[in-house]
């Protein structure tokens, strides 16, 4: 049996905030903001939006590209690092609100890596026969754990949700390899305070986020039994121009095969990879059965790579 994404999906909120808005607030420039991240604009949600209602629209999204209905899944998976509250689990809440009845619902948190997480966790059952459909949700409302004051932290991120379905494929498609992997001694360097705000050693998860990326991505060309050469898609995890560019060039990738979606939205964690994966299908840079592979890193610290031939 092969697990693969049969009905992708997202939402971003409406409202957008410019390089030209964070200069009226804090001590920083669109020329610095553009050159050292690559980032333009945010989205950022309404203060009457919480992060399941960004799930619950993307959710809706991808049920909707894979033709099935909510009560034919078996599990929904979150991942974020910013529930509505510790719990119920933004999975619960979304769980009543689509309708998925027969739905077991758990959240889980593996920051910028956690929509990896989630596609991994769901394969396994997937493959298992366990389920015929695991919902994958990677939300975040980033905005509400932002420090409007740290210039440092405050221009990187955004908020937004993906979504996506996975079940059976045809044989030689879906989720081909994986490589998940974690340090937590590396957790001091991008946390949450007491104060509910991230704090991030910009540094450190750089020069981590250099590495990792590269390695992971080798790693699951490799094991899927391919060379570099035979990838026709990227999609590294958007949290800077240049660690997107780094990953590029170590798998000596031309411009045109690689997500580069980081100037619209910023860096919206979980939503990060499955946003980038939509907009890339959308604009017709992935076609069915390419090879694509899917790398992120994250705080824990944590990351999660994919090969994937895509197409049901
Ligand atoms: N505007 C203007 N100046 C700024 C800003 C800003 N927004 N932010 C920092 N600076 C200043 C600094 O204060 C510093 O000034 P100083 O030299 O006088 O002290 C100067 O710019 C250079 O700072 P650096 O930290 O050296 O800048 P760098 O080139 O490393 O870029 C950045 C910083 C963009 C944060 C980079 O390190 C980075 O992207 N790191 C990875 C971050 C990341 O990916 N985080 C997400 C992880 S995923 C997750 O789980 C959320």
């Amino acid at each position: 049996m092969a697990a693969g994404l049969v009905g992708i999906g997202r939402y971003i909120p409406e409202k957008i905030v410019t390089n030209a808005d964070l200069e009226k607030i804090m001590d920083t420039s669109d020329e610095w903001i553009r050159t050292r991240t690559g980032i333009e604009e945010r989205h950022i949600a309404g203060d009457d939006q919480d992060t399941s209602d960004l799930a619950f629209f993307a959710a809706e999204a991808a049920m909707k590209d894979a033709g099935i209905t909510a009560d034919q899944i078996g599990m929904i998976l979150v991942n974020t690092v910013t529930p509505d509250k510790p719990f119920p689990s933004v999975a619960c809440m979304i769980q009543e609100r689509l309708g998925a009845k027969n739905a077991a619902a758990m959240d889980q948190s593996a920051a910028c890596a956690g929509y990896m997480y989630g596609l991994i966790t769901a394969k396994h059952f997937v493959e298992a026969g366990t389920y015929d459909y695991v919902l994958v949700v990677g939300v975040e409302k980033l905005s509400k754990i932002t420090d409007w004051s740290d210039r440092n932290t405050a221009v990187l991120f955004g908020d937004g949700a993906c979504a996506g379905i996975v079940g059976n494929v045809s044989e030689g498609r879906g989720i081909l390899a994986f490589d998940l992997g974690a340090d937590g001694s590396g957790g001091k360097y991008l946390y949450q305070d007491e104060a509910d705000h991230i704090i991030m050693n910009g540094r450190e998860v750089f020069k981590f986020a250099v590495r990792q990326m590269g390695e992971s991505a080798l790693k699951v060309i490799e094991k899927a039994g391919y060379t570099k050469e035979d990838v026709d898609f990227l999609i590294p995890h958007q949290a800077n121009i240049r660690i997107i560019e780094s990953a590029r060039k170590r798998l000596d990738l031309p411009e045109d095969k690689v997500a580069k979606v980081i100037s619209k939205y910023g860096n919206t964690s979980a939503a990060s990879i499955g946003n980038a994966m939509v907009e890339s299908v959308e604009n017709g840079k992935i076609k069915d059965d390419d090879l694509i592979v899917l790398v992120g890193f994250g705080g824990g610290l944590t990351w999660g790579a994919i090969a994937m031939r895509y197409g049901k």
